[in-house]
C-alpha cells in the first residue's frame, strides 16, 4: 500500500455544482496540448484521443475535480483524462490500469511525473487519494467487481475525498442503445477494452450503493449535446473511516 502525498481535506467545492459550465479558451487550449500529445504517436493514436474528447464530456468531469490533492483515474486505458487533467494545472495524478498493453501506450504520452500502476479497480493499492475517478469502466465490471471497487475506492480516499463516477444512464434507450453498439465493437471485435460483458446501472443505484459505502453523492446527467447517454455521480467520503455497506 502507498500514501498518496500532499492529502489535505478542505471544503466540498463550490465547482462540485451540478450546474452546467461553458468552455473557456483554457479548456480549448488545454485540449489543443493534450491531442498534441497523441499527435505525437502517429494517426492513430491521435484519432482515438479525438474521438474519445469528442464524443464524451471529459472536460465537464475535469471540471469539478478539487484543485488540490492527488487525483487518481482507475482504468485510465491510453491516459487521455490524465492527459488533460495535467494540461489543465492538476500536478499529482496516477493512472490505474489492468491491461499492460494501454499503459504502454499511455507511458508514450505522459511524462514521467504521471505515475502509472498495473492494477486492478477492485483492490486499488494506494492510500490518501484527494479523488478517485473512474471513467466508463465500471459497467465492464461484474456486480460483486463494482461493489469491491467502491469498497476499495472509499479505503483509497482520504476523509472528505471525492469519487467521481462517469458512466452511462441505460433508461436513455436509444442513447443507451448506441453506447451497447459501440462497447460492444471494442470489446467483443476490435478488442481495445479489457472486459466481456455489461453490467449497467441507474445513477440512482450507484447513488444509494455509493452511500451505503460510507459517502454523500448525487448525480449529474451529462448527456445534452451528446449521443452517448453520458451521467456523472459525485460522491464523497465522509469523514471518518470506511465502513462495512449498510443495508
Ligand atoms: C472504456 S475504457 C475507458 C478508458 C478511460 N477511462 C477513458 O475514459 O478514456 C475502459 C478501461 O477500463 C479498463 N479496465 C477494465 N476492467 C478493469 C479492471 N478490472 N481494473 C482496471 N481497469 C479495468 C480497460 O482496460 C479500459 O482501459
Amino acid at each position: 500500500m502507498s500514501t498518496v502525498p500532499g492529502s489535505g481535506t478542505g471544503e466540498w467545492p463550490a465547482r462540485l455544482s451540478p450546474a452546467p459550465r461553458r468552455r473557456t479558451a483554457q479548456d480549448l487550449a488545454a485540449l489543443a496540448r493534450t491531442l498534441c500529445a497523441y499527435a505525437v504517436g502517429g494517426p492513430w493514436p491521435l484519432l482515438r484521443a479525438s474521438w474519445r474528447f469528442a464524443s464524451a464530456p471529459l472536460a465537464r468531469v475535469a471540471a469539478v475535480l478539487p484543485q488540490e490533492g492527488t487525483i487518481v483515474d482507475v482504468g485510465c486505458g491510453q491516459g487521455h483524462f490524465l492527459r488533460y487533467c495535467l494540461e489543465t494545472g492538476h500536478q499529482r495524478l496516477i493512472g490505474v490500469e489492468l491491461s499492460s498493453r494501454s499503459l504502454t501506450r499511455a507511458r508514450v504520452c505522459l511524462p514521467p511525473a504521471v505515475r502509472l500502476v498495473r492494477a486492478a479497480a477492485e483492490t486499488l493499492p494506494l492510500r490518501g487519494a484527494a479523488c478517485v475517478v473512474v471513467l466508463d469502466v465500471l459497467y465492464l465490471l461484474e456486480p460483486r467487481s463494482q461493489e469491491m471497487f467502491l469498497a476499495s475506492a472509499a479505503v483509497a480516499l482520504q476523509p472528505g475525498g471525492f469519487l467521481i463516477i462517469k458512466t452511462m444512464e441505460p433508461s436513455r434507450r436509444i442513447r443507451q442503445t448506441l453506447n451497447r453498439l459501440q462497447e460492444w465493437l471494442a470489446v467483443r471485435v476490435l478488442h481495445i477494452t479489457l472486459g466481456r460483458d455489461f453490467h449497467f446501472r441507474s445513477s440512482t443505484e450507484w447513488v444509494s450503493l455509493c452511500r451505503r459505502h460510507g459517502m454523500s453523492a448525487y448525480s449529474v446527467p451529462l448527456w445534452r449535446g451528446y449521443v452517448h447517454p453520458h451521467v456523472m455521480i459525485v460522491a464523497r467520503r465522509i469523514d471518518g473511516e470506511p465502513t462495512q455497506p449498510q443495508g
